[in-house]
Parts: structure tokens; C-alpha cells; sequence
């Protein structure tokens, strides 16, 4: 295979640890004058421009970049893709909210043309939000997920996503069986798992939907097969919680469920956690588990305020979740922007570098893909966006009072979103274009 080699200039950011771990400073890496080369999809080398130039034969292919910034690509450790039709649904709180929107709009998937309409809609909306990996649910039907990995493969994309097991407590019209889920889930793996950049997540809905049976299934499938993921929904709001006690009253709470079944582990992410106690998180932390802050969507369905510190002091592993449709955005920008309040609400502060490492180094951990994604360390697949200064007026009259990187970085938090992202990269080849 011929070599391509290609090289971005650019000011370029991103992040080498947690800024918890190791104190802001030593959290990232900035080169005002940058340069990034990519040979056959991966990082070959990063550093300043006026370092690597004159190493580079003359006749490389070089884009610059002015009044930009490049960064990672960005990860969505939480997100539905079934729900792309129904962001920014009316008035209810979690369990209405499923059985008034949720359940309704996920039935739709029944259709095969209209799953793979929104596999093309929703990937579309990723890379233009400058998501370049995403822990993606499907509906209960696995066509949701072929339709999602039938478009994703075609990008060379690196994504993870499982087919929703639930077996009770949801409309006849969306229920599978413990068995049929299992021969389904075990199916799409057979199909999926480790094709290309595609991994597979067994996916129980949450606790609530799912019987004593399947979720034993669930854990099953995840000793059968290696490196496969467990994705699903804990302690998001007070009624669910209540629910799960009266459903499981033999479980020692919500986690211990989960638990029970062989759920928790290095591959598995449990979205919200918002009422998690020290016990839960440090039974998570202890299991190698992950939890996927979801900031807009803990907001919008009033489900409340996600204990970050509480997490840190655990070591407990984070990435940030849109959880669209119960999130308002696909941008993740626009996500940090909602966890910065969330932050402050609590009378913490999520410093601009805590942000970028939640967004990307911080999912990639979450996910175990520290060693591929989530940096730009040479090695590493190039996955990478552009972000444009100059987005919208507004931002662009305020980047130029920004004195240094950390407020230009907090301000494309705060006022950024799907506009800034001028060019999104996966695998080096260029898959949105603003
Ligand atoms: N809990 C169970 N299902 C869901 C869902 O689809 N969205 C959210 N936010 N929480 C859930
Ligand atoms: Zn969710």
C-alpha cells in the first residue's frame, strides 16, 4: 500500500492525564504553532511546526489552519440513537418521559428504511458535532444497530454500540424475550465485534425492564466473548431508584443489581449515577467500571446534579454522555458548557482542562481506548477535529480579548457548539466538512 502522508498546522491542545490526578499543569499539551502528521490513518508525529518542518520532505501535503484549534476528536461515552427524532420533548420526568416519547419513537425502528434514515442522520450530526467515537444504544430491534454499524463501517469510524435488551415493564410492541435478546445480542457480536473499528455493547435497557433472567443472560454474553462492552442506565432518578428496590428487594440496592449479574467491569459504562452513594462509587471504581456524566439531560428531565468530586475522590472513571434524546445536544461542547453549571450549582468548579480531558482522554479511558483515541499521540488513530475561532461573530469578537489558552479553551466551551467545528477527521480521512 503506497504511503500517505499528510500534515495539519495548526494551534493544537490535548490532554496527557486527569487534571485531578495530576494538577492542571501537567494535564495537557499546547502547541501555539503546531503541526500533526498523519501516515495511513494514524498520528505519526506531533510537536511545534518550526521543529518538525524542516524534518518533513519538502513536497509534503501541509494544510494550515489559521485561527484554529485542533484537538482530539471528541467522545460520547452516553447517546441513543433511536431518540435522534424525539430531542426536546415536553414536560415530563424519567418514567413518563419513556412511556409518553421514548417508547413511541423507538417503535419506528420496527422499519428497516426508517432505522437506516436515522443511522444516516445520526452519524451525520456526530461528526458535524466533531464526535468522533460514541457508546451508542440501539432500539430493541438489531436492525437499529446494523443500520448504525452498516454506516459507521463505510467511515472507517471507530464506534461501539449494542442492540436494548428488555423483557418487561415496556409495551408488548418493544419487549424482547431473555431468550431471543440473548440469540440476538450474540448474533450482532458474531457480525460486529472487532470488524474494522467496531466494537459491540450488550446493552440492558436499565434494571426496570429488564427480568432477573435476561440480565443474567447479559452477564453471561460478556464472559462468552472478549473485550465486549456493557452499557446501561443507574440511579438517574429518586422514582426509578424506588422502583428497582421494590422490583429486586432481595439486591442491596440499584448498583447491587447490576452487580449480581456480572455487569460491573473494565468495559462496562453506567450513564447518569447522578444519586450514587461513596459505597456505589467506590464498588465501581473497585470493578473498573465507568460512568457517563450526561449534564443537558440530567438538567432537562430534572433528574439532578452529578457529584463529580464525589467521583474523583474514588478514582472512578468518567467520559460525558449527550444522552440524546433525554439531552438537548449533540454537541459536546455545548455539554461541558451545561456540566460547567452543574458544577457550579454544586459550589465546585470544571476547570477548561478538566472539560477537554472529560470530552476526549477522559472517554477514552471510560472506554479502555486511552492506547487509540482520545489524544494525539503519535501511534494513535487520527481522529481529530478542527475548531474555528472565527464560528460565529460572536465568538470571534470574544477569542480576540482571550489572553492564553485557558479562557480561549473555556470560551469555545461556553459559546461553542455544532458551528465551530469547521472539519472533523477519522481514521485521517476528512468526514465533515462546515
Ligand atoms: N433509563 C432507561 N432508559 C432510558 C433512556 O432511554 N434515557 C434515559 N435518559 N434514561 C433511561
Ligand atoms: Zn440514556
Amino acid at each position: 500500500m503506497p504511503l500517505t502522508r499528510k500534515a495539519y498546522r495548526a494551534a493544537i491542545l490535548h490532554s496527557l492525564a486527569d487534571p485531578a490526578e495530576v494538577g492542571i499543569e501537567a494535564s495537557y499539551e499546547y502547541f501555539e504553532d503546531g503541526l500533526l502528521v498523519i501516515e495511513n490513518g494514524r498520528i505519526s508525529a506531533l510537536g511545534h511546526a518550526g521543529d518538525l518542518l524542516p524534518r518533513l520532505p519538502a513536497d509534503i501535503d501541509i494544510t494550515h489552519y489559521q485561527d484554529a484549534l485542533i484537538t482530539p476528536g471528541l467522545i460520547d461515552t452516553h447517546i441513543h440513537l433511536p431518540q435522534t427524532g424525539m430531542v426536546g420533548a415536553y414536560g415530563e420526568q424519567l418514567l413518563d418521559w419513556l412511556n409518553t416519547y421514548t417508547f413511541p419513537c423507538e417503535s419506528q425502528f420496527a422499519d428497516k428504511a426508517h432505522a437506516e434514515e436515522v443511522a444516516d442522520v445520526f452519524i451525520k450530526e456526530l461528526l458535524r458535532n466533531g464526535t468522533t467515537t460514541a457508546l451508542v444504544f440501539g432500539s430493541v430491534h438489531p436492525q437499529s444497530v446494523n443500520a448504525f454499524f452498516e454506516a459507521a463501517e463505510k467511515l472507517d469510524l471507530r464506534m461501539i454500540a449494542g442492540k436494548v435488551m428488555m423483557d418487561r415493564n415496556a409495551p408488548d410492541y418493544l419487549t424482547d424475550t431473555a431468550e431471543s435478546s440473548y440469540q440476538q445480542s450474540k448474533a450482532l457480536i458474531e457480525r460486529w465485534h472487532g470488524k474494522g473499528r467496531l466494537h459491540y455493547a450488550v446493552t440492558p435497557r436499565f434494571a426496570p425492564t429488564s427480568t432477573p433472567e435476561q440480565l443474567a443472560l447479559a452477564g453471561q454474553l460478556l464472559g462468552e466473548y472478549p473485550d465486549l462492552y456493557m452499557q446501561t442506565h443507574i440511579s438517574e432518578n429518586k422514582q426509578e431508584i424506588e422502583w428497582v428496590k421494590a422490583l429486586f428487594p432481595e439486591r442491596d440496592g440499584y448498583l447491587d443489581v447490576y452487580d449480581h449479574y456480572k455487569l460491573l467491569g473494565e468495559r462496562s459504562v453506567f450513564a447518569h449515577g447522578v444519586h450514587l452513594c461513596d459505597e456505589e462509587c467506590a464498588r465501581l471504581a473497585e470493578t473498573g467500571s465507568a460512568v457517563a456524566f450526561c449534564p443537558t439531560s440530567n438538567l432537562f428531565l430534572g433528574s439532578g446534579l452529578f457529584n463529580l468530586p464525589m467521583a474523583e475522590k474514588h478514582k472512578l472513571n468518567v467520559g460525558l454522555g449527550t444522552d440524546i434524546g433525554g439531552g438537548t445536544s449533540f454537541s459536546l461542547l455545548q455539554t461541558l458548557n451545561e456540566a460547567y453549571k452543574v458544577m457550579q450549582l454544586q459550589g465546585a468548579r470544571l476547570s477548561p482542562f478538566k472539560s477537554l480531558y472529560l470530552a476526549t482522554l477522559g472517554g477514552a479511558r471510560a472506554l479502555r481506548l486511552e492506547d487509540r483515541i482520545g489524544t494525539l499521540q503519535p501511534g494513535t488513530d487520527a481522529d481529530f477535529i478542527v475548531l474555528d475561532y472565527n464560528a460565529t461573530p460572536l465568538l470571534s469578537y470574544r477569542l480576540k480579548q482571550a489572553n492564553n489558552i485557558a479562557e480561549t479553551l473555556f470560551v469555545l466551551m461556553t459559546l461553542g457548539d455544532d458551528r465551530t467545528v469547521l472539519q472533523t477527521y477519522a481514521a485521517g480521512n476528512r468526514v465533515h466538512q462546515r
